[in-house]
């Protein structure tokens, strides 16, 4: 990961894989620990082109984001709807993204059900972009949706997926408990023989 600033105790964050894994893959964790770096405009610029060159069922791109950098009163109303266990961590990202889904085709407006997954690839594509850059973000589902939708002012055809917070890393060591142990805490996969299976059927 380029002009990363993983500290040593962070490490543990970085993936211990039985295969090659690419770089990146392995460095990307939902991280808590956000510096007061700013993220500038080419970066966030570059994040989000990344996210749309993911794959979407017939290139719907169903994928919108609305964002808020740190300071702006936006950035406050969106991080007064996250949850309890969000809010603390979260107050020290840099950009608070809220991930949107359009539900319908646009040419048919027949149901789109691939939706949710195509903007799941483009957070994926985010996430991986900005870990690339040295920059971590923190998918979140723990929000009050009536309150947060409400404040977007989303369309009629639009469902809010979750909300991404984007930052630098800062040490973990300047969290408050619980965050502090869960941002020192190494992370775990299940085995592939528990989730991959060839030749055999289920
Ligand atoms: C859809 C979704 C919702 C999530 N919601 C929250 C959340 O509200 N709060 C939180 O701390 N983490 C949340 N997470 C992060 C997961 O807990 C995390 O991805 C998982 O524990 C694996 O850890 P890693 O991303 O560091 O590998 C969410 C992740 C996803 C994909």
């Amino acid at each position: 990961m380029k002009e990363t600033t993983i500290s040593e105790a962070q490490q543990v964050k970085i993936a211990t894989t039985e295969n090659p894994v690419h770089q990146v893959i392995r460095e990307r964790w939902s991280a808590r620990s956000f510096s007061n770096q700013p993220i500038t405009q080419q970066e966030l610029d570059t994040i989000f082109e990344a996210a749309s060159w993911a794959p979407s069922s017939m290139n719907e791109q169903p994928w919108m984001y609305v964002y808020a950098t740190k300071g702006s009163p936006v950035f406050d109303a969106m991080w007064n709807t996250l949850m309890a266990g969000n809010q603390p961590w979260a107050k020290n990202a840099a950009v608070l993204i809220a991930s949107l889904s359009r539900k319908n085709h646009m040419n048919t407006g027949a149901a789109n059900k691939y939706n949710w997954y195509d903007v799941g690839s483009a957070n994926q594509n985010l996430l991986l972009q900005a870990a690339s850059m040295g920059i971590l973000g923190h998918v979140m589902g723990g929000f009050r949706r009536s309150d947060a939708e409400q404040l977007i002012q989303l369309p009629e055809d639009m469902e809010l997926v979750c909300f991404i917070a984007l930052g630098h890393l800062a040490p973990a060591e300047e969290l408050e408990e619980p965050f502090r142990s869960r941002e020192l805490t190494p992370r775990n996969r299940n085995p592939l023989s528990t989730f991959v299976f060839q030749d055999k059927l289920l």
